[in-house]
C-alpha cells in the first residue's frame, strides 16, 4: 500500500509498505478514506520530536471502512469508524477513570523506558508519533492496524459525510477538552492563543460552555478572520500589544481563564522567543513557550490556564512565580479522545458544532508530501488539509 512517510527533518515522502495485518485479537484494519494533518504533525516535520525513525508512517487524524477484525474486536466489516488518536485499552486504572491518553497498556514492552525516564512514567499508545508513543504505524496510508478497536473507534451513522465526523478523531475533541479545562463559568471572559484548528474548536466550545466574550489572538488574518465568524474578538500580535489589549478589554482585570493553543513552536520576535530559539537550534534548549508565559503574565488573580497546546521537553523563564503568586491552576494533556466520542458527534448531527467550515485543501493521498509543505509555509490559506487515498484510485 501507499503511506505518508517521516524520512527526516522537512522529508515527508509517499512510500510503498506492506499493507498491515491482524496482530491482536482486538485489532481492526481500517481501510482510510479521510486522513488529516495536524499541527501536531508539524512539530515532527520540523524535527522537535524526539525518537521518530526513517520510514516511520505518520498520521494521527483519520477514518475509514472496516476491512478486517480480529475475533475480540467489536466491530463489523463494512462498519464506518472515526478512530481516536489515542490508543487506549479500556480497562486500566487510567482507563477506568476516563483518563484514556494515561492509558497504561497502550505501549509494547519494548517502547516504555524513553518516557519513563523523561516524563516519571510511561505515556499512552498515540497513531504515527514517534517511538515514545509506541512506534504505531499512523493512518496517513491506505489502511490500518487499529489496536483495541473494541474500545477507540465510534461508528459513524449512514448518511453522514466523512468531513462531518473526521475531526473527532483529534482536534474537536481536543478543543472540546481545553474548554473544559479552562473551568469556564456564565459571564467569563476567555483567551485563546493560537487560531490554528484547536483554537477555532475551542472558541466555539468556550461560547458553548458559557463564555461571555471570547479573544482570539493569533497573527495571520484569514486565521483570524475565522474566529471572529464565531463570535471572538480579535487582537493580531503582531500589530497590537497583548497584554496591553487585554488589560484594556478586561478593565485591568485580565481573562478569567487562558486558553494556550499555540505549543511548542511559538513565533514571534518576543526576547524570550528569540532566546527560546538560538537555544533550541544549538541544542541548548527544547520548547519555544511565549505564548504560553504570555498567557500567564496577562491571566488575573485567580484564573485558570489550560494548556491543549504539545510541549516536549524543557522551557526556562517560565513564569513559576506569576503562575504562584496570582494563585492560578493550570489543566493540560493530551486528549482524552475516547470520553466525548458520543456526546460530540450528537453534537455534529444536531447542528450544534461546526466543523466542515475548517477544510481549506482537499487532497489525495500521493499529496501528502506537498500538503506538509503548504501547512507548513502558508498557515494563513491552508486552515486544514484532508487527503483522500480515494482521489488516487
Ligand atoms: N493535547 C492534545 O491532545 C492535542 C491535540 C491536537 C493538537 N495539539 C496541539 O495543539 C497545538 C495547536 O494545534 P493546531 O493544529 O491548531 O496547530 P497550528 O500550527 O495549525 O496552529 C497554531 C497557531 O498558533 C499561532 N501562533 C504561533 N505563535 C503565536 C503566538 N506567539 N501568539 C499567538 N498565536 C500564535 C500560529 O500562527 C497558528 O495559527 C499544537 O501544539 C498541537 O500539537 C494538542
Ligand atoms: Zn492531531
Ligand atoms: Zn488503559
Amino acid at each position: 500500500m501507499k503511506a505518508i512517510a517521516w524520512h527526516g527533518k522537512h522529508d515527508v515522502r509517499v512510500d510503498t509498505v506492506d499493507d498491515p495485518g491482524i496482530i491482536n485479537p482486538r485489532d481492526a484494519i481500517i481501510k482510510v478514506t479521510s486522513t488529516a494533518i495536524c499541527g501536531s504533525d508539524l512539530h515532527l516535520y520540523d524535527g522537535y520530536i524526539p525518537t521518530m525513525q526513517s520510514g516511520d508512517i505518520l498520521g494521527h487524524e483519520f477514518m475509514g471502512e472496516v476491512v478486517d477484525v480480529g475475533p475480540r474486536s467489536t466491530l463489523k466489516k463494512g462498519q464506518r469508524v472515526v478512530v481516536p488518536f489515542t490508543i487506549s485499552c479500556g480497562s486500566c486504572y487510567h482507563c477506568g477513570k476516563q483518563q484514556f491518553s494515561a492509558c497504561d497498556n497502550g505501549l509494547p514492552a519494548d517502547n516504555q523506558d524513553i518516557a519513563q525516564q523523561l516524563y516519571g512514567q510511561p505515556m499512552s499508545g498515540l497513531f504515527g508519533y514517534s517511538h515514545m508513543t509506541g512506534g504505531y504505524a499512523g493512518g496517513q496510508a491506505e489502511y490500518v492496524r487499529v489496536p483495541f478497536s473494541d474500545v477507540g473507534p465510534i461508528v459513524v451513522p449512514d448518511g453522514v459525510e466523512d468531513e462531518q465526523v473526521l475531526f473527532l478523531s483529534d482536534i474537536l475533541p481536543t478543543g472540546w477538552m481545553a474548554a473544559e479545562n479552562a473551568d469556564i463559568e456564565p459571564g467569563d471572559t476567555v483567551a485563546v492563543w493560537g487560531c490554528g484548528p484547536v483554537g477555532l474548536f475551542a472558541i466555539q466550545s468556550a461560547f458553548l460552555m458559557g463564555a461571555e466574550r471570547v479573544i482570539a489572538i493569533d497573527h495571520f488574518p484569514n486565521r483570524l478572520a475565522l474566529a471572529k465568524r464565531f463570535g471572538a474578538q480579535i487582537v493580531n500580535y503582531e500589530e497590537t500589544a497583548v497584554y496591553d489589549a487585554l488589560m484594556e478589554m478586561t478593565g485591568g482585570i485580565g481573562p478569567d481563564a487562558v486558553i494556550d493553543a499555540v505549543g511548542l513552536e511559538a513565533h514571534g520576535f518576543f526576547v524570550d522567543n528569540v532566546i527560546d530559539q538560538i537555544k533550541a537550534s544549538t541544542f541548548l534548549g527544547t520548547d519555544r513557550a511565549h505564548a504560553n508565559r504570555q498567557a500567564i503574565i496577562a491571566c488575573r488573580k485567580g484564573g485558570r490556564v489550560s494548556m491543549p497546546a504539545v510541549y516536549g521537553g524543557f522551557v526556562d523563564k517560565w513564569p513559576l512565580g506569576a503562575f504562584m503568586e496570582k494563585g492560578l491552576t493550570l489543566k493540560t494533556g493530551q486528549t482524552h479522545v475516547q470520553r466525548y466520542l458520543p456526546a460530540l458527534l450528537t453534537a455534529i448531527l444536531e447542528g450544534k458544532i461546526d466543523t466542515t467550515f475548517l477544510i481549506s485543501h482537499r487532497m489525495p493521498l500521493s499529496a501528502g508530501p506537498e500538503g506538509y509543505r503548504l501547512f507548513h509555509d502558508q498557515q494563513d490559506e491552508v486552515t486544514k488539509i484532508v487527503l483522500k487515498p480515494g482521489m488516487d484510485r
